[in-house]
């Protein structure tokens, strides 16, 4: 989609770039012919302005709080979907019919089980290592055991690949919780649906039945649905950087669970429920806002502010009622960490500053709350963002690896370093 051109003016010289406008939402001024037009590069760090690339995913309103995956809105997606019918549509651009679904259903549950050899593999981790650290292990050793699926120029080895990945994400989760606790592991059963597999394969031992309770089921599902996919966010764009280089998919997706790992972005949730715990109750929230206004103060609200959304996340908001749900089906009444995390919302969105700076709670601020009512430890929590997000990083990177004007990622800088200068002589130095 392109149309008119913009006029910039460098060095008392008419440049005219063009301008590419989207299905809905901002346009772009295409600038990759600048450097060559001007000598000069632009300069955004922290990508604020800056569209790496042409997408039919995933369309984020940050002002409006709106969120469509192939536009679907989110809230209808996890009202009426499940997670499954939500990785077809991000891998295929449509809903699918029954039919498909139930073939996508079938072919994603008989990729689960992972190769026999993983287990040892986990042998060697420590048992007190991060589950993070063993997810960013595990997933890159895939590659060492699905040589079958790793050339990327064929499409058919790319449809498997990440057919493996979207199954074997949750049993890798699962194993690697299960060796933090030192317990055997569970093996996926084919008779059990995606989020029920996986909480069987997180909670059940080999000594007795393990019965799903479809209420926790479907909140989890829909806890997935709401973490699938998000536009070009750090662990995404990581994912397409990776992968501009011809690296295969199971290198690509333990780059993303890298970056995912981090306080900022995909580890806000683990984050978020240690502040949640730290300020313990409702009468010390004003100091910790006070901390999170102090410029001196490094501390910040952990699930609060978002790049993109400067109105409220509406995933927060499905994620608020999901805890509502979770904790009532548990007949747990009155968590203190729900009524801290009720109350913080509220002094938060009355407050100037946040006002001001736009900060709402995001997606990582109620959903710790909903995993630890689960019997998910916090160590865990970013574990399962990394299982939800796997399809959103696979079909950016399908869709970067099928776009034919993609090339490798190769960004420039502003150097301002040393000039010039002669090497000396360590017996010449001062
Ligand atoms: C995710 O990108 C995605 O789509 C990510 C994600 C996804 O689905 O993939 O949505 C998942 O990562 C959600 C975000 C989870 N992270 C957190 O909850 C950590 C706490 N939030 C902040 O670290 C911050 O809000 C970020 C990192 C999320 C966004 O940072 P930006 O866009 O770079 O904004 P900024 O750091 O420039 O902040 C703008 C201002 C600053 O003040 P000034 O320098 O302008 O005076 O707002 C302040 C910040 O100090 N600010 C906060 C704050 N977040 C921003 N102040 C207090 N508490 C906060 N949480």
């Amino acid at each position: 989609m392109s149309g008119a051109s913009t006029t910039l003016v460098v060095d008392n010289k008419q440049v005219e770039l063009p301008v590419k406008h989207g299905t809905i939402g901002p346009s772009v001024i295409d600038i990759s012919k600048l450097y060559a037009q001007t000598g000069m590069f632009t300069y955004d760090p922290g990508f604020t302005s800056t569209a790496a690339c042409e997408s039919g995913i995933t369309y984020i309103d940050g002002d409006k709080g709106i969120l469509l995956y192939r536009g679907y809105p989110i809230e209808q997606l996890a009202e009426h979907g499940d997670f499954l019918e939500t990785c077809y549509l991000l891998l295929y651009g449509e809903l699918p019919t029954a039919a498909q679904k139930a073939d996508f259903d079938y072919r994603v549950t008989r990729h689960t089980m992972v190769h026999e050899q993983m287990t040892r593999f986990f042998q060697g981790f420590r048992r007190d290592a991060h589950p993070m650290a063993v997810m960013v292990g595990s997933v890159g050793a895939l590659s060492a055991f699905y040589h079958d699926s790793t050339d990327i120029s064929d499409p058919t080895q790319r449809m498997v690949a990440s057919m493996r990945m979207i199954a074997k994400m949750p049993t890798l989760a699962a194993m690697a919780y299960k060796y933090s606790i030192g317990q055997p592991f569970m093996y996926p059963r084919n008779d059990l649906d995606y989020t029920s597999n996986f909480l069987r394969m997180c909670f059940a031992v080999p000594c007795e039945e393990y019965k799903v309770n479809p209420v926790l089921a479907r909140a989890l599902d829909r806890i997935f649905i709401l973490h699938a996919d998000h536009e070009q966010n750090a662990s995404t764009s990581t994912v397409r950087l990776a992968g501009s280089s011809g690296a295969n998919p199971f290198a690509c997706i333990a780059a993303g669970v890298a970056c995912l790992w981090g306080p900022a972005h995909g580890g806000a949730n683990e984050a978020a429920l240690k502040m949640l715990e730290e300020i313990g109750t409702p009468e010390r929230i004003p100091q910790y806002i006070a901390k999170a206004k102090d410029k001196n103060d490094p501390f910040r609200l952990m699930g609060f502010g978002h790049r993109v959304y400067k109105n409220y996340d509406p995933r927060a908001r499905i994620m608020q009622k999901t805890a509502h749900e979770v904790l009532n089906e548990l007949g747990i009444k009155d968590d203190p960490l729900l009524e801290v995390a009720l109350e913080l919302e509220q002094i938060a969105l009355r407050d100037e500053y946040f006002i001001e700076k736009k900060l709402y709670p995001n997606i990582d601020f109620y959903s710790g709350i909903t995993l630890k009512a689960m019997g998910f430890p916090t160590s865990m929590f970013t574990v399962l963002f990394a299982v939800a997000r796997t399809v959103g990083w696979i079909a950016q990177w399908k869709e970067m690896i099928e776009d034919p004007s993609q090339k490798i990622g190769r960004p420039r800088q502003v150097y301002t370093g040393a000039p010039r200068r002669e090497y000396v002589a360590i017996n010449q130095r001062g």
